[in-house]
């Protein structure tokens, strides 16, 4: 019988909890807090604490009832959350990321799990098992999430060359074997996502900018080429404006995007209100093109020098078409197989990915041995 996994990631905007049996998700409660955030254009760190502490036993409700692990539980449950879970649920294993990521929101997650693994083992013999996990191992592992029917059966072959794109992080990781990661190379300034909603900031667009852009850079390709199937609309456009990529040195596998998004907020500024009107989806075309050429370039340079046997995706930034596109031709040039996240609620921060990950650490029985002295730690690094 595989262990049951209660997970949690507050890392960032998101609280998030899910219940996993080894690979199979059977919940995945996300609540997101783009609402709250999107008036600042990015995250609100203070209001990011405060959402997840508000929302926290809710999810984790939530995620216990839709499971379907819990015969008859109910969220109106009178004797509360505590009782409900210590009488009627046998889990083996609470899991947690403590980083990378904002201090006081992984502060909210890593508090909750510890209060459920005390509460949970008072109710047993034994102390039930806390697992820290890495928010960014999670990102990896989403590509191995299941279905609760235990689909995809996917298996990753090592060396795998894992390219990580969300809104905090932009990494290249080589992972020998499951748990063990070399950091290739990472953002030295801002990460592609945030470059991305930091592009679509500058052409008055919404928040979170990525899927806005996405969208519009689609549109700039099917007005120039209509007539065409998507996939190669996307592939022939061309455009007008240009924006030098940055890094071009083989060897360097990290990435750099500040330098892009001072030459698109020059771009922009140089045009006439006419001109940034008439061209607004040429522009985010541009940004997005350039954001990827630097991604698949980077990727394409650590193949050639660490001669992978997969390609292995995660982040936020995954969601977007046209870099799953890009990718997938990259790696049918090199002749390898390409991992995705297996959903489109795995692309994003979410706790399955946790849960995941969470399981290959329970196999090597890596639990946190002193569970009061487990702290965040939001600069954490893969290794
Ligand atoms: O992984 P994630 O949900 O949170 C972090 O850990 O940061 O990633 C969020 C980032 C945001 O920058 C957002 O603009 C970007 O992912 N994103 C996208 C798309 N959907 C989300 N970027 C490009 N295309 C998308 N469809
Ligand atoms: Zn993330």
């Amino acid at each position: 019988m595989e262990p049951l996994i209660l997970s949690i990631d507050t890392s960032c905007d998101e609280t998030s909890v899910a219940i996993t049996c080894g690979r199979r998700v059977l919940s995945n409660i996300v609540s997101s807090q783009i609402n709250i955030h999107k008036k600042y254009g990015g995250v609100f760190p203070a209001l990011a604490k405060r959402a997840h502490e508000e929302r926290i036993d809710f999810v984790v409700q939530e995620a216990l009832e839709r499971s379907g692990v819990i015969a008859n539980f109910s969220l109106r449950q009178k004797r509360g959350l505590k009782s409900a879970i210590t009488n009627k649920f046998q889990i083996d294993a609470i899991a947690v990321t403590y980083g990378p990521g904002l201090a006081i929101a992984l502060e909210v997650g890593i508090r909750k799990a510890k209060e459920l693994t005390s509460t949970l083992s008072l109710s047993r013999s034994s102390t039930l098992n806390l697992i820290a996990v890495d928010h960014m191992e999670g990102h990896i592992y989403s590509t191995l999430a299941q279905n609760a029917m235990g689909n995809p059966k996917n298996e990753v072959i090592f060396p795998a060359i894992c390219i990580l794109v969300s809104g905090g992080h932009t990494e290249l990781v080589l992972m020998e074997n499951h748990g063990k990661y070399k950091v290739l190379g990472s953002t030295l300034d801002d990460a592609c996502g945030e470059a991305l909603d930091k592009a679509a900031k500058i052409l008055k667009l919404g928040y979170p900018g990525g899927p806005i852009i996405e969208r519009l850079a689609e549109e700039y390709c099917t007005d120039c080429n209509s007539g065409l199937q998507s996939a190669r609309r996307l592939k022939s456009a061309t455009t007008n404006f240009t924006l030098t990529p940055p890094l071009r040195e083989k060897i360097n596998l990290n990435f750099s995007y500040s330098g892009l998004k001072t030459q698109f907020l020059y771009l922009v500024n140089s045009l006439s209100e006419k001109d940034f009107n008439e061209n607004l989806l040429e522009l985010a075309f541009t940004f997005q093109s350039a954001a990827f050429e630097q991604l698949i370039r980077k990727t394409a340079n650590a193949i050639k020098i660490h001669h992978p046997r997969a390609i292995i995706s995660g982040g936020g930034v995954l969601a977007n078409k046209k870099l799953r596109t890009l990718l997938r031709k990259l790696a049918k040039d090199n002749n390898l197989p390409v991992f995705f996240p297996t959903g489109k609620k795995l692309n994003g921060d979410n706790a399955a990915m946790i849960g995941v990950a969470a399981y290959y650490k329970f196999l090597r029985k890596e639990f946190v041995q002193d569970i009061d002295s487990l702290d965040r730690i939001p600069r954490l690094q893969l290794s």
